[in-house]
Order: C-alpha cells, then sequence, then structure tokens
C-alpha cells in the first residue's frame, strides 16, 4: 500500500480506535481502517521504527478536542469554552508547567457567572482549595495539604477533571488528587474554563 509521505516532509498520523477498527488518518485524510485483530482495550504499547524524526506523539480522550492557540502558546489568564459544558464521563484536561517562583494558580469550570468548582493550588502554602461560588459569595471550602504535592514549582504536570454523577474528580499525572461533589447540579451549563495564576500552559483539551 502506497503512503503518500514525501521525504523531509512533516506528517501526521492520527489512529481513531473504533469499536470494530482503527481508523488511520494521514495528514488528516482517510488512509485505512484496520478491522482489530485483538480486543483493543489491550493494546497498551506504541512503539515507532525507522528512519523518522519524532516529534509529538500524544492521546486524546473521547470527546476532546484540543484548543487551538495561535503558536500554541496559552495566554494566562486562560479562557475557553467547553463545548456541550459537563456530563457524567466527559472529562477536559489542561497541561503547563509551575512558574519556577509561583506561589498559586487557580483553574475555574464556570456557570455563568457562577464558579462550580474552583480548585486554587497554593504552591508556596502546600494547600489545596476547592469551592463553589454563587453570587459573587464562596461557599465552604474543601482544604487539604497533600503528603506529596503533584505541583512543584519550575515542573510539569497534566491535570484531567473527570466529571461523574456526583461529583467531579480531580487526576494529576495519572494519580487521583481529590473529588469534589457537585453543588451546582446543572452540568451543562458549567461550560466555561479559566486558568489563571503562577502558570504557563502547554497543552489545554475540553
Ligand atoms: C479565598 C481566595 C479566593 C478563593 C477562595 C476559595 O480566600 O481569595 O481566590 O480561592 O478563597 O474559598
Amino acid at each position: 500500500m502506497y503512503i503518500p509521505l514525501p521525504k523531509e516532509n512533516p506528517f501526521e498520523f492520527c489512529f481513531l480506535v473504533q469499536n470494530l477498527d482503527f481508523k488511520v488518518m494521514v495528514n488528516k485524510k482517510l488512509f485505512m481502517q484496520y478491522l482489530h485483530r485483538v480486543p483493543y482495550h489491550l493494546v497498551d504499547t506504541i512503539a515507532v521504527t525507522g528512519p523518522m524524526k519524532l516529534s509529538l506523539i500524544s492521546f486524546q480522550a473521547p470527546g476532546m478536542q484540543p484548543v487551538e492557540c495561535p503558536n500554541s502558546v496559552y495566554p494566562v489568564p486562560f479562557f475557553t469554552n467547553i463545548p456541550n459544558g459537563f456530563y457524567p464521563s466527559k472529562s477536559i484536561m489542561i497541561s503547563g508547567t509551575v512558574l519556577p517562583n509561583a506561589k498559586r494558580f487557580h483553574i475555574n469550570l464556570r456557570c455563568g457567572i457562577d464558579v462550580a468548582f474552583h480548585l486554587n493550588v497554593g504552591i508556596d502554602e502546600n494547600v489545596l482549595v476547592r469551592n463553589t461560588q454563587i453570587n459573587s459569595s464562596w461557599g465552604h471550602e474543601e482544604r487539604s495539604q497533600p503528603e506529596k504535592m503533584p505541583f512543584l514549582q519550575g515542573q510539569s504536570f497534566t491535570v484531567s477533571i473527570l466529571c461523574e454523577d456526583h461529583c467531579f474528580k480531580v487526576v494529576v499525572d495519572g494519580k487521583p488528587l481529590c473529588e469534589y461533589l457537585h453543588r451546582l447540579m446543572n452540568l451543562q451549563a458549567i461550560n466555561r474554563l479559566e486558568v489563571a495564576g503562577d502558570v504557563q500552559l502547554t497543552n489545554v483539551e475540553t
């Protein structure tokens, strides 16, 4: 099978895992569909070999879209819409680097003027604060002081926020960090993400 990849030119392969097959896109055009021969949930490794230079491998969860930014530079404070808001199983992902002298940063999931979920990361005080703001008033704080703070000055991180029936689950670098019971129940109206503070963003998917 001929794959049109001229020498020296950048290329992109995208493998979409479907129920019956892998749909393979080359440079955003459908190239082939490959029927599964082993159950796809057993596939856990990706290997790339041969005479080529690899610049990026990324994984995308179902229903998430990268938020495009000019030159991949995300302004901070950063605001973006979450198309269709939240629903159980919906997750978003935020990757970034904590600034070298960072004191704090926060992530807000907004529902109109209200903040359904606020996660404030106090790097200097080693504290995580979660709260909800309704009509400009904060509710009661949920606070914790993690034994091992996953956000460290100068270090990169990936936060996923997964919406479940009763709560948001926050996972950092693959490890569960905290759960926050929903206080605003109209999940689909929680449709705006905001990140602010001492952080640089490298990738956002909503
Ligand atoms: C305040 C802080 C706000 C917000 C709030 C959460 O002390 O100034 O930014 O984090 O706590 O309860």
